[in-house]
């Protein structure tokens, strides 16, 4: 125990990860040694912008990397228990379907090309429970009722019928959701799972991820562009960038004191209330593409603190508060050596250089209360 924290059992553990595009001439790093882990009755947030790894990173956590990527270093161990903790990289693909859907579910960030076109809803959602449970045809169509009910789904009997072309994307979504928490999974991984809803529909998929994750203890991974959706639901977040975690800590880390450039950008960009008619913050430039990676740190192409060293030496990922670490030279050199406990911004003010305001993104997402 630590302070008044229980130390929970970690359930996911991921550990140096590395996968690659499999290239004619040459090998590209997609996700590029990434270490995280989930406990039990967690949520944990991964942000980034578009093309960073995140969807690769989940998917490698069922085994359904793309055909033309493969892992190619690391670990990623699955338990509930600590002595019974699979190692899922290694499985073979039959070993990994027990385990999707009934250990590990996950809500896919397209559900167009998730359900199957040919196959009733009923057979989808049930296919889970009959396999994995041992439910019998008209149990387990009781049950795939009771689940469109808690997903907020209208006329559930007649839905049992249908087909996903007749179906909304937000009712389409929903199913997603009902089919992923069917077997009541300890670990599930939602990757953008509000995204193609409405606000009302919005509040209802969330509060079903809540119950879940307090009634049942199922620890979660959510994806999601929408950094006011990651401080409502997360303990902790990890930030993405170019295949690799630049910043982790707990919510009010990141939103009250983030310390890489990068989670500063992000968190300046998120529009405020107060900010009306103000321009809004955004990161100049783009997420380097696969093949422009670089030996040093990914974003000092975008970043106005780039110092040499940045170009041509990785920054690792290094404590800067407990529970809480950053991979950026200024911070860990500047900041940590010198013992100062501040945020870069709030350094860079002090050199008559305001590049970032981290006010405006706490205000932005109430995370300044915390
Ligand atoms: N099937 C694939 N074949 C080749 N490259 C791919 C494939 N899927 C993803 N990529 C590449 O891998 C990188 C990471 O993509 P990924 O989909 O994981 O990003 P993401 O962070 O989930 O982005 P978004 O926020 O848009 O969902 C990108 O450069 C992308 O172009
Ligand atoms: S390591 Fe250098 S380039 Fe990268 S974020 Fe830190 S200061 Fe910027
Ligand atoms: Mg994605």
């Amino acid at each position: 125990m630590v302070g008044n924290q229980v130390e929970r059992q970690k359930i996911l553990d991921i550990r140096n990860l590395r996968i690659e595009l499999k290239g004619r001439r040459e090998r590209l790093a997609v996700v590029d040694g990434v270490s995280l882990s989930v406990s039990q009755g967690e949520t944990l947030g991964i942000v980034g912008e578009s093309g960073c790894g995140k969807s690769v990173l989940s998917l490698s956590m069922l085994g359904l990397l793309p055909k033309a990527m493969e892992i190619n270093g690391g670990e990623i161990w699955y338990g509930e228990r600590e002595d019974e903790a699979q190692p899922l990289h290694l499985l073979k693909p039959k070993e990994l379907r027990k385990i999707r859907g009934r250990e590990v579910a996950m809500v896919f960030q397209d559900p167009m090309s998730s359900l199957n076109n040919s196959l009733t809803i009923g057979y989808q959602v049930t296919e889970g429970l009959r396999l994995h449970l041992g439910y019998s045809r008209q149990e387990a169509a009781a049950q795939a009722i009771e689940l469109f009910r808690k997903v907020g789904l209208a006329r559930p009997e007649k839905l049992l019928k249908e087909y996903p072309h007749q179906l909304s994307g937000g009712m389409r979504q929903r199913v997603m959701i009902a089919i992923a928490i069917a077997c009541n999974p300890g670990l599930l991984i939602a990757d953008e799972p509000t995204t193609a809803l409405d606000v009302t529909i919005q509040a209802q998929i969330l509060e079903v991820m809540r119950q879940i994750r307090d009634q049942d203890g199922t620890s979660i991974v959510l994806i999601s562009h929408d950094l006011g959706l990651i401080a409502e639901m997360c303990d902790r977040i990890a930030v993405m960038y170019a295949g690799r975690i630049v910043e982790e800590g707990s919510v009010a880390d990141i939103f009250d004191r983030p310390r890489h450039p990068y989670t500063i950008g992000l968190l300046n960009s998120i529009p405020s209330p107060s900010h009306k008619g103000h321009r809004l913050h955004s990161i100049p430039g783009a997420v380097p593409a696969l093949h422009e990676r670089s030996v040093g740190c990914n974003f000092a192409p975008r970043c106005q603190y780039a110092m040499e060293c940045c170009r041509i030496e990785q920054p690792k990922l290094s404590p800067v508060g407990f529970g809480h670490t950053t991979s950026c030279f200024l911070v860990v050199e500047e900041g940590v050596r010198k013992g100062d406990n501040r945020n870069t911004a709030d350094r860079a003010e002090g050199t008559g250089e305001v590049l970032y305001e981290t006010s405006v993104a706490a205000e932005g997402t109430g995370a300044a209360s915390r």
